[in-house]
């Protein structure tokens, strides 16, 4: 395994929900380590390329290579760490504590009637200190604020060891600070453990501090590359229409 290895592919992928078409024609690949950040306009197709990513729906059109595999082919989805869109919101009547949340992690890696042994319990609290969520170890799930929960289901997902994680709109309803923090523990993950990690967001500033490259995504690809080559005045206007001006503030602070 080199570190430049391509280990998710998309080629000329097409989805229709019935008659309407959703996604036309994508075709890009996501290297070991990459930081890949997605944006585009509500409904132009983000969530839904990313069900198509961990096999929940099944493209229309095109071929997917997922670690070598075509993904129909491909079973070791204990690989692929998932947060999905507003899990903070879906779980919150969940009758678990913390704990039990990220342990669960460690079931959907190893499988049902697995012993729980000493490294799974090591990784639990290993995802629970990146996470900063052991104070809350023995608390209910639905006791906890939207941001305390979404950092749970954050812990979740690393407990499994994913090598890669995927994660929509996750600092949605996540104050300030918390967010600051977030995105500094995703860095971290990305730099030390190498871990590829592919976020949707809406805020194209996060975007262009954070994430290495982007993907922009109006039922069709209307950008991919460089975050910092990328994400330039027209794009954006392609991207969300001529009344968009956002660009990039303090590209200086760029992290390069
Ligand atoms: N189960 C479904 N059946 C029919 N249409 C659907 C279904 N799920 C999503 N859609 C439609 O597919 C389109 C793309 O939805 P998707 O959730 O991928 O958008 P998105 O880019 O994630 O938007 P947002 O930024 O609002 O999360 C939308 O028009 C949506 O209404
Ligand atoms: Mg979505």
């Amino acid at each position: 395994m080199t570190d430049n290895e391509t280990i998710i592919t998309f080629k000329d992928v097409n989805f229709a929900y019935g008659e309407i078409q959703i996604l036309k024609g994508l075709t890009f690949s996501i290297k070991r380590g990459e930081y890949l950040g997605v944006i585009g306009p509500n409904g132009g197709g983000k969530t839904t390329l990313l069900k198509i990513l961990l096999g929940l729906i099944d493209p229309t059109g095109g071929t997917i290579e997922i670690f070598g595999k075509d993904i129909h082919r491909f079973t070791e989805w204990y690989r692929i760490g998932y947060v999905p869109q507003r899990a903070q919101e879906v779980e919150a009547s969940f009758p678990a504590t913390v704990e039990e949340v990220v342990r669960s992690g460690r079931t959907a890696r190893k499988g049902i009637g697995h012993r729980f042994d000493h490294r799974d319990q090591l990784l639990v609290e290993d995802a629970m200190e990146l996470t900063q969520v052991k104070k809350y170890r023995n608390t209910r799930i639905g006791a906890l604020s939207g941001g305390e929960r979404q950092r749970v289901f954050i812990a979740r997902a690393l407990a499994g060891e994913p090598a890669v994680l995927i994660l929509d709109e996750p600092t949605t309803g996540i104050d300030i600070a918390s967010e600051k923090a977030f995105y500094e523990l995703l860095g971290k993950l990305n730099r030390d453990k190498k871990l590829t990690i592919l976020f949707v967001t809406h805020d194209i500033d996060v975007i262009y501090h954070e994430a290495q490259s982007v993907l922009c995504l109006n039922h069709d690809m209307v950008c991919h590359g460089l975050s910092s080559d990328v994400l330039k005045e027209d794009v954006i206007k392609r991207l969300y229409g001529e009344r968009a001006t956002a660009v990039p503030h303090n590209p200086e602070h760029h992290h390069a």
